[in-house]
């Protein structure tokens, strides 16, 4: 038997949250480097990390969940409202541990490996609390809306998904806009250039 084919919309979500973890992680990988004693990166690069971070799933991903993905769960269920009011807290609070993080890194440029201990706790909190959001939508929430909902909710959802024709809106980061500056970051990183999307 042939294993079912999963959800234009879940295959995009999961794609994003693979982005987003890598970045995550490449960000500990220079903080840990300079920790170690390593050549401090270019700030530049860690700051367009961050603003990834933050514009990405503020404007689109977290977006997309709330107002289809878990919209559509809800209306088939009340067995997730608490998991999904929790996690819908989470987009609202990992946009405020972004901005204490954008605080720390300026710290950083200020101050220098004085500061860099500040710096590296949030980030490895901040790590922490997105992986354990992931978790918890890719075991708990996208397994259920695969059990639970119709054809016809899919072919809505995936329809909004599929109909991001330009996904990153206006944001720009130095003039450029997210989709480049993702390609932009992959270039400085070797392990995010595998999750890069199809151009
Ligand atoms: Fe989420
Ligand atoms: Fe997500």
């Amino acid at each position: 038997m042939n294993a079912p084919t999963e959800q234009t919309a879940l295959r995009i979500i999961r794609l994003d949250h693979k982005r987003l973890a890598t970045i995550t992680t490449a960000m500990l990988d220079f903080i840990k480097q300079v920790a170690d004693g390593g050549p401090a990166p270019d700030p530049i690069v860690l700051r367009a990390m961050l603003y990834y971070l933050r514009e990405y799933p503020e404007q689109f991903h977290h977006p997309m969940e709330d107002r289809f993905l878990f919209a559509a769960l809800r209306k088939r269920t009340d067995d997730y409202d608490d998991v999904l009011d929790e996690l819908q807290c989470e987009h609202i609070e990992g946009d405020v541990r972004l901005r204490n993080l954008e605080h720390a890194l300026t710290r950083f440029e200020l101050k220098g490996e004085a500061v860099l201990f500040g710096l590296r706790t949030l980030l490895e909190q901040y790590a922490a609390f997105c992986a354990n959001h992931r978790r918890v939508e890719e075991t708990l929430i996208m397994p259920a809306a695969q059990r639970l909902l119709s054809a016809q909710d899919w072919e809505q959802i995936d329809a909004a998904f599929e109909s991001r024709s330009d996904p990153f809106g206006d944001a720009t980061f130095e003039g450029e806009s997210l989709d480049s500056l993702y390609r932009l970051i992959a270039s400085t990183v070797p392990t995010v250039g595998e999750t890069q999307l199809p151009s």
